[in-house]
């Protein structure tokens, strides 16, 4: 294609997203100025900035330097590394952890090295784009099931008897914050011989005094279980970690190419990433207070309390979503928007968290806010 030509395809894309009224912009909204409340992020504890976290952080950049510099198999494995996954395994009750260099890379190691030739994957249908682009990446065949639908999950299971099968979901969901029925699934798995993996991105820090989903039912240790995680929402660093038995650990450390090929996690960031798993494993009350002011999201907002700290607010159309986020930051409140195709179910929505740090007269008057907002725009597109 001539220079010319691609300037045309961008065009028409550029085009085809503003008819959709799904244009993504990345503003800068954390640069001084008015403070804006936020409840949009995944810091959910306020642990990004804490100062041990930060303390961490900065004593690991100190003693190691600001990278890596290699792949954790030739010269990136750093004792920070080993000391986060430790404190990884102590915070959720895992006997092993890998660390990754995001989330989002460890749900790509997981799902590739665990399958492989003669493997299917069945992935939740709201389950988290880095699931399904994992199953992608594996290249065996692969299909969804109805969300959190155990009957459903059953029958493709029982079509797929002879194929190694790892089943992936969410513990608690990204976008409409509401949880797998993981006991269920770990029965349903068990009985087929197939691999669960649940991503605990949005259960570590808020489900169990902040130790996961999986720990709240009394799950850990249920054989054939594998979880992911991510660092950086609850644990607000960054990275990513898959946690399991030890011959899972060998097993990746071994085959997970995005583990193999990456350099291996910054300093500072594992270092931050410990101090906060530390942090939470001491202190269950950070996971009630998120727990509480997400209860008050809910009530304030008249919708369905969510298992997670995101509550979700359906709106009528995608203008409508970016309408009620645009007014409500202009009034010095940060919510999410999101719009198709990140939805999973195709309703835009705002995407509102709670946080362990604001305090509950905070969070009831923007939540006051956010209802009387959404409201008004939904009124406005109907
Ligand atoms: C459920 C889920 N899994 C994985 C990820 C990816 O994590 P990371 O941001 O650490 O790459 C996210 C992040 O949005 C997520 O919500």
């Amino acid at each position: 294609m001539s220079t010319s030509g691609w300037d045309a395809w961008l065009t028409e894309r550029a085009e085809l997203r503003c008819a959709r009224g799904t244009v993504r912009t990345d503003p800068v909204l954390r640069s001084g100025g008015l403070p804006l409340l936020d409840l949009a992020s995944n810091d959910y504890l306020g642990l990004a900035c804490d100062p041990r976290v930060v303390a961490a952080a900065h004593e690991a950049l100190d003693r190691y330097g600001a990278s890596a510099s290699a792949s954790r198999l030739v010269t990136g494995t750093l004792p920070v590394h080993h000391d986060l996954e430790a404190a990884l395994c102590a915070l959720t009750g895992q006997p092993s952890a890998l660390v990754f260099s995001t989330g989002y890379a460890a749900n790509l190691g997981a799902l590739t090295a665990l399958s492989g030739q003669g493997a299917q994957i069945l992935l939740d249908a709201h389950a988290h784009a880095s699931l399904h682009d994992a199953a992608r990446m594996s290249r065996m065949p692969n299909d969804t099931f109805a969300h959190n639908d155990i009957a459903a999950l059953e029958v493709a299971l029982r079509e797929r008897r002879g194929y190694r099968v790892v089943v992936g979901v969410e513990s608690i969901y990204s976008v409409l914050g509401d949880h797998a029925p993981l006991a269920d699934l770990v029965e349903v798995c068990a009985r087929h011989g197939a691999m669960l993996v649940v991503d605990e991105a949005h259960g570590i820090g808020v489900a169990g005094g902040g130790r996961g989903l999986l720990f709240e039912l009394g799950l850990v240790g249920a054989p054939d279980v594998v979880v992911t995680a991510t660092l950086s929402k609850s644990l607000g660093s960054q990275g990513g970690a898959v946690l399991g038995a030890e011959p899972i650990r060998e097993h990746l450390l071994n085959t997970a190419r995005p583990f193999i090929f990456d350099t291996g996690l910054a300093p500072a960031s594992a270092g931050a990433a410990r101090a906060a798993a530390e942090i939470v494993s001491a202190d269950a009350s950070l996971a009630a207070s998120v727990r509480s002011n997400a209860a008050t999201i809910s009530e304030v907002c008249g919708i369905r309390a969510s298992a997670g700290a995101v509550q979700s607010i359906p709106m009528s159309t995608p203008d409508a979503a970016v309408a009620a986020c645009l007014d409500l930051r202009a009034r010095g409140v940060l919510v999410g928007c999101f719009r198709p195709p990140s939805v999973p179910d195709g309703v835009s929505r705002l995407r509102v968290t709670a946080r362990a740090d604001l305090s509950p007269v905070e969070v009831a008057e923007a939540a006051h806010l956010v209802a009387e907002v959404s409201r008004h725009y939904r009124g406005a597109a109907a």
